[in-house]
């Protein structure tokens, strides 16, 4: 029986991650801060399911997490750090504040994650952590998300840094960076500073949103085969390509195109 921890499970990409993985059979351990909204996922699924209302911006939350886990089923297979937010204000608009919440929610929370569970998966050998970054984190196109841009691109680092430290230690460990592009859930109207479900204006960049069973398919394949990193958008890596092999021409010609 293969046991995955989903944080941000009770709506969006998390709950589609749930209810995907359990269609292939696995039992699942669903965090968030909202117990209602996991409840109702969980009643929705027919794997084993264990609830756990939680914020991972608290250190002790997460731990908590992985004690009920382990807990409720034993062992934990797979932790996947996908809880996170966005923000809506311009870099010169940015209070401590906005960086802040976008640091702990989308950077420190995915640590707290990490550094909670890799102690079980060193002492059994092997595991699987999933980080949930944004193509935004490595191509910041839409500049109003700024602060969240800047928090995934440091979630890259930091996975990044651990998958090569426990590689060289562990090799049976096994850390996956995930980076869909505009995905269809309320993630744009929860951002802070947002007004609306508009997304933020994106330069240069001619994504088809997904939705997010196609994102939670990826990451159910992701864990069936490890990799380091994957957009789950096809469009993302040859725009990726484009904005390293230059960035001030790409700038420019998103500029110019309005
Ligand atoms: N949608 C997109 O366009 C898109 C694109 C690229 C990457 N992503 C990433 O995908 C992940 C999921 O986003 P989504 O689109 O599913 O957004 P969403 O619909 O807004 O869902 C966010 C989830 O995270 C949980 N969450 C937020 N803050 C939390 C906290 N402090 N503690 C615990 N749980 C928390 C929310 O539950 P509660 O409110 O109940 O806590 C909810 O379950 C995020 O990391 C996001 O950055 C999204």
């Amino acid at each position: 029986m293969r046991v995955v921890v989903i944080t941000g499970a009770s709506a969006g990409i998390g709950a589609a991650i749930a209810r995907e993985l359990a269609r292939r059979g696995d039992s699942l351990v669903l965090a968030a801060r909202t117990a209602d909204a996991l409840q109702h996922v969980a009643s929705e699924i027919a794997s084993p399911t264990h609830v756990v209302a939680a914020d991972v911006t608290r250190r002790a939350d997460v731990e908590r997490i992985r004690d009920e886990a382990l807990r409720a089923f034993g062992h934990v297979d797979v932790w996947i750090n996908n809880a996170g937010r966005g923000i809506v204000r311009p870099v010169l608009e940015l209070s401590d504040e906005d960086v802040d919440e976008m640091i702990a929610v989308n950077v420190k929370s995915a640590l707290y994650g990490m550094q909670a569970i890799t102690p079980h998966f060193i002492e059994r050998g092997h595991g699987h952590i999933v980080n949930m970054s944004s193509f935004l984190g490595r191509v910041p196109v839409a500049t109003p998300r700024s602060a969240y841009n800047a928090a995934k691109s440091a979630l890259n680092a930091l996975t990044a840094n651990a998958r090569v430290d426990l590689k060289r230690t562990h090799p049976g460990i096994h850390v996956s960076l995930v980076m869909p592009g505009l995905v269809t859930t309320d993630f744009a109207k929860n951002a802070r500073g947002s007004t609306g479900a508009t997304p933020a204006a994106a330069i240069g960049s001619p994504m088809k949103p997904q939705t997010a069973e196609e994102v939670a398919a990826v990451v159910a394949d992701v864990i069936d085969r490890p990799v380091a990193e994957v957009y789950t958008n096809p469009a993302s890596a040859t725009l990726a390509a484009r904005y390293f092999d230059d960035v001030g021409r790409f700038e420019a010609e998103a500029l110019a195109r309005g």
